[in-house]
């Protein structure tokens, strides 16, 4: 990873170092709930693929992979994270194998998972392509990856969203989890990941096959599906 990258991983670790304790809550109110639906989604999907071997990749505070676990209850599930905090708040909820670890370096045998999952994760990640490659090795030939993440909404919804993102948000977070920086942060993020085909192109030039992608609230988030060939 370059200079730079490991300086936005160490700022990146400590935004959610500081934020952990009060994440689940912000995340809530700020989605009016709806996060937990998409993560309902998210896991009904990968419940199709009949999975053995999951790895929740930034499993953060855990709700994925409490919801995959419900989903999914033969899988063997796995969390990984890089923030030992959000891994504290993701213990209780019932998951038993929480690893600390890089997305760009995961402590894993190559092809060890049938499926890799990333929820609000990779758009944080200081090199995407060396994690959908990481994500990759993981996975056995022919497994899935999915990702959740944020986007933008087309027009006419774009600009007032783009509004309630870079303004209201910020100041909603602020109140709630006492740090205005990690949601201007967020912001700034959404705006730079890919969005929907954009984002299939980024995954086949990883080299991923058979990629699809579901947009949620008009866009406001999305699912994208992938396969290591
Ligand atoms: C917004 S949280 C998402 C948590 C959870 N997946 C969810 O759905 O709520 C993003 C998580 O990504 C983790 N993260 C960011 N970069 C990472 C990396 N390079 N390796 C592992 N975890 C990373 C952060 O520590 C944080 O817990």
């Amino acid at each position: 990873m370059s200079l730079d990258g490991s300086i936005q991983a160490q700022s990146v670790r400590a935004y959610f170092a500081r934020i952990a304790h009060r994440y689940d809550l912000a995340n809530h109110l700020l989605s009016l709930g709806i996060d937990v639906l998409w993560r309902i989604r998210a896991a009904e999907i990968v419940k199709r693929w009949k999975p053995k071997c999951i790895l929740d990749l930034a499993t953060g505070s855990g709700d994925l992979a409490r919801t995959l676990r419900r989903a999914c209850p033969d899988a063997f599930l796995v969390g990984a994270d890089f923030c030992e905090p959000m891994l504290r708040v993701a213990q209780p909820k019932g998951l038993p194998h929480l690893v600390v670890a890089d997305a760009h370096q995961l402590p894993f045998a190559d092809a060890s998972f049938d499926v890799v999952t990333v929820a609000f994760g990779l758009r944080n990640m200081a090199s995407w392509s060396g994690a959908l490659a990481e994500i990759s090795r993981v996975l056995v030939p022919g497994g899935h990856l999915l990702i959740l993440d944020f986007g933008l909404p087309a027009e006419p919804l774009r600009t007032p969203y783009r509004f309630y993102l870079h303004r209201i948000l910020p100041n909603l977070a602020a109140l709630l989890t006492g740090e205005r920086s990690a949601y201007d942060y967020l912001a700034d993020s959404i705006e730079a990941f890919p969005n929907g085909t954009t984002m299939c192109e980024r995954l086949e030039e990883n080299g991923y096959r058979e990629t699809a992608f579901v947009p949620l609230l008009g866009g406001v988030a999305a699912l994208y599906i992938a396969r290591r060939p």
